[in-house]
């Protein structure tokens, strides 16, 4: 008995989301879950609704999916994302492929710990203003309540708490963002699924390259979300890692530590579907892997000039590299693409067409026939 209930206490917040069907591959394990979170298809299902939901914008123009779209991978093609006010932010959006298994969220910022308290950053968030609700909560959570779909939804995900509230929109769009999982690409295929035809001959090249000393790539894009930051169900400790890759970029988790070594260093972002988000960087300063790749190949920005560089990661070496392997590296980049994530109906906009989520006028008035 003893051992029963000491078990059950051990496994405690890693285990809240075992018993949730997660319909992933047998390798991979689930990301973790809080332990005040169920992961359950309520959840899920309401915290989609949110994610598609312009209602929750102060003035009815933004969902988060205006700033991430499924078909680029949850990102928005823009250098910098732009909020309802019309500031720009400082930020290129980034992709939620496997963004439940980040151990820390933003680009630069070490202390967002978790998808529920990161959620109050785009919904409250100041500087700079995104979805505009700071002071507007009351009317935020009025304005939800009164659709009758939202009545039973939120019933359906919290019996005992059956209201729009910051606990529960929070653990309901962090329920929904943990089930966007990315490992149907070619890559996959190719590396789990042992299917050796699925990747091109100049994809597995570029892979050679990607995971070669010369290019130093996989010392940081590593694992099974190529990004030295990662944690699951399974993980004793989470990985962080923070790296300054020579862009010459002020700021960064300096800004959040004080330590003026780390100027300029930013959490190494996934490579998963990266085909599809451009621009890249935390600033969204290149339009293409190829300029990523030519960034990497001259050392970065201060080594391109001949000029020291003394923050940047070591590992950024610089490295001598021919147009064919570019084009190679490109292949392989492009083998981490997933259609099957890109168009899962199941992460797609619940709502019909028309409806006020949308922004509401898509469908004209109802007319009297007479
Ligand atoms: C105006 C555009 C915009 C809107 C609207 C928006 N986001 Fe984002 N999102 C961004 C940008 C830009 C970042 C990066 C911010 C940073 O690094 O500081 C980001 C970061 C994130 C991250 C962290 C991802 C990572 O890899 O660290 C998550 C999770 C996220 N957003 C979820 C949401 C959710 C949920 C909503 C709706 C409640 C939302 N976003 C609304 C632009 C937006
Ligand atoms: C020292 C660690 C490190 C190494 C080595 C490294 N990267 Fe990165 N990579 C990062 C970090 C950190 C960023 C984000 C930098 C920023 O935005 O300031 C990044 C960004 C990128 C991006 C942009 C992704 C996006 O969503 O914007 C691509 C593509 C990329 N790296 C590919 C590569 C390739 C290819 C190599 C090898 C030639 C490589 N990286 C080597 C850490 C590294």
């Amino acid at each position: 008995m003893r051992a029963v209930a000491l078990a059950a206490v051990l496994s405690g917040a890693a285990s809240a989301g075992l018993a949730y069907d997660w319909a992933i591959p047998d390798w991979l394990p689930p990301p973790p879950v809080p332990g005040d979170v169920t992961m359950n298809d309520a959840l899920v299902d309401l915290g989609r609704h949110l994610f598609y939901d312009q209602r929750l914008s102060a003035d009815g123009s933004m969902s988060c999916a205006s700033c991430h779209e499924q078909a680029r991978a949850f990102t928005d093609g823009r250098a910098v994302s732009v909020g309802v006010t019309g500031q720009a932010g400082g930020f290129n959006a980034p992709s939620l492929a496997n963004v439940g298994y980040l151990p820390t969220l933003t680009w630069a910022n070490p202390m967002v710990d978790s998808l529920e308290f990161h959620a109050l950053i785009p919904l409250f968030g100041e500087d700079p203003v995104e979805m505009g609700n700071a002071g507007l909560e009351t009317a935020l959570f009025a304005r939800l309540m009164e659709d009758a779909l939202y009545q039973d939804a939120f019933a359906a995900a919290f019996p005992d708490r059956p209201q729009a509230d910051l606990y529960t929109i929070t653990r309901a769009l962090g329920a929904f963002q943990r089930t966007l999982i990315s490992v149907g690409s070619p890559y996959d295929q190719f590396v789990y699924g042992g299917d050796r035809s699925a990747m091109t001959d100049a994809a597995v090249r570029g892979m050679d390259l990607f995971f070669d000393h010369r290019t130093e790539c996989y010392h940081c894009h590593l694992g099974l979300n190529f990004t030295n930051n990662l944690v699951t169900s399974r993980s004793a400790m989470p990985e962080t890692g923070f790296h300054n890759t020579g862009l010459g970029a002020e700021g960064g988790t300096s800004e959040f530590t004080l330590n003026p070594r780390d100027r300029g260093r930013f959490r190494t972002p996934t490579l998963r579907n990266v085909a599809v988000t451009a621009p890249y960087m935390h600033d969204g300063r290149f339009q293409t892997l190829e300029q990523v790749i030519r960034h990497y190949a001259a050392g970065g920005e201060a080594a391109r000039l001949g000029q020291p560089d003394p923050l940047r990661d070591p590992l950024i070496v610089g490295f001598q590299i021919t147009e064919a392997e570019i084009a190679d590296l490109i292949a392989f980049l492009q083998s981490l693409t997933d259609e099957y994530f890109l168009t899962d109906p199941a992460f797609a906009n619940p709502w019909p067409e028309g409806h006020l989520a949308n922004g509401g006028d898509a469908t004209p008035p109802e007319t009297d026939p007479s």
